[in-house]
């Protein structure tokens, strides 16, 4: 891995990586995916237990993935592995999430009484966006809460390897609204849990959503450094 040791593009990785919501219609290659999913599996574990396992989904396992899920998220029901929103929603998160969405629909011309047209945008989570390559993260479930954490490390570091090789990512929670199903897709009983997903390709570098660069709180608003 010494490539890796003398790479100094960690800054501008993370720095510049955002949400990418379209994707180009381009494959990823595949040994680009498979040292993507290397470096990812980099991250620290407790214990080194390494307790992520991860599904990739592409073509036509892909295809069905989508219409298993948006079959059901017609219908209005649910079959989430875990909510990951509070179900109580209180400040500053509240219009944290708030701005993201409206600056999503504004870029996308999606006015605030478009409800079918913030419905078509939802659904392209379950579409992947259009990337080619479709990314959940599952754990056993007693692995609960630390398998969050270090699936959560993986995540990262597959959002910002990806980007090491021109690619980019959606991290997904929309999914595990579905959970259930997704296990079904996936050939995985009750004992197994969907953390997330990821969609990876190539971003559309014409689409108004990709344009998008998300606030963050400055340092001292989340941090206390205690010294004396
Ligand atoms: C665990 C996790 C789950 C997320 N779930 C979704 C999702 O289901 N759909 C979506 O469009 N974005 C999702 N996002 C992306 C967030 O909305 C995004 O990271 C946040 O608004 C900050 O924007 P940025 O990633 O462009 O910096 C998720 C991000 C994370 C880390």
């Amino acid at each position: 891995m010494d490539e890796e040791r003398d790479d100094v593009g960690a800054r501008a990785a993370i720095g510049g990586r955002r949400s990418v919501r379209r994707f180009l219609d381009l494959p990823v290659a595949d040994d680009t995916l498979r040292r993507i999913l290397e470096l990812s599996a980099r991250a620290a574990s407790g214990g080194n237990l390494q307790p992520w396992q991860v599904h990739v989904v592409r073509g036509a396992a892909l295809k069905r993935m989508s219409e298993a899920v948006l079959a059901v998220h017609e219908t209005g029901a649910e079959c989430p592995d875990y909510r990951y929103y509070p179900e109580v929603w209180r400040e500053p998160y509240l219009s944290r999430r708030r701005k993201v969405g409206f600056d999503l629909y504004a870029r996308l011309g999606i006015t605030r009484e478009d409800k079918a047209g913030r419905a078509e945008q939802f659904r392209q989570n379950f579409r992947f966006f259009g990337a080619p390559v479709g990314i959940f993260v599952v754990i056993e479930r007693d692995f609960v809460p630390a398998g969050f954490l270090d699936s959560g490390l993986f995540l990262g570091n597959l959002a910002i390897a990806a980007r090491s090789f021109g690619l980019e990512t959606c991290l997904q929670a929309a999914w595990v609204y579905y959970g259930a199903v997704v296990r079904r897709e996936l050939g995985l009983g009750d004992d197994h849990l969907v953390v997330a997903a990821a969609a990876l390709g190539h971003a559309d570098p014409t689409a108004p959503e990709n344009e998008a660069f998300t606030e963050r709180a400055p340092i001292d608003e989340f941090t206390v450094f205690h010294e004396s």
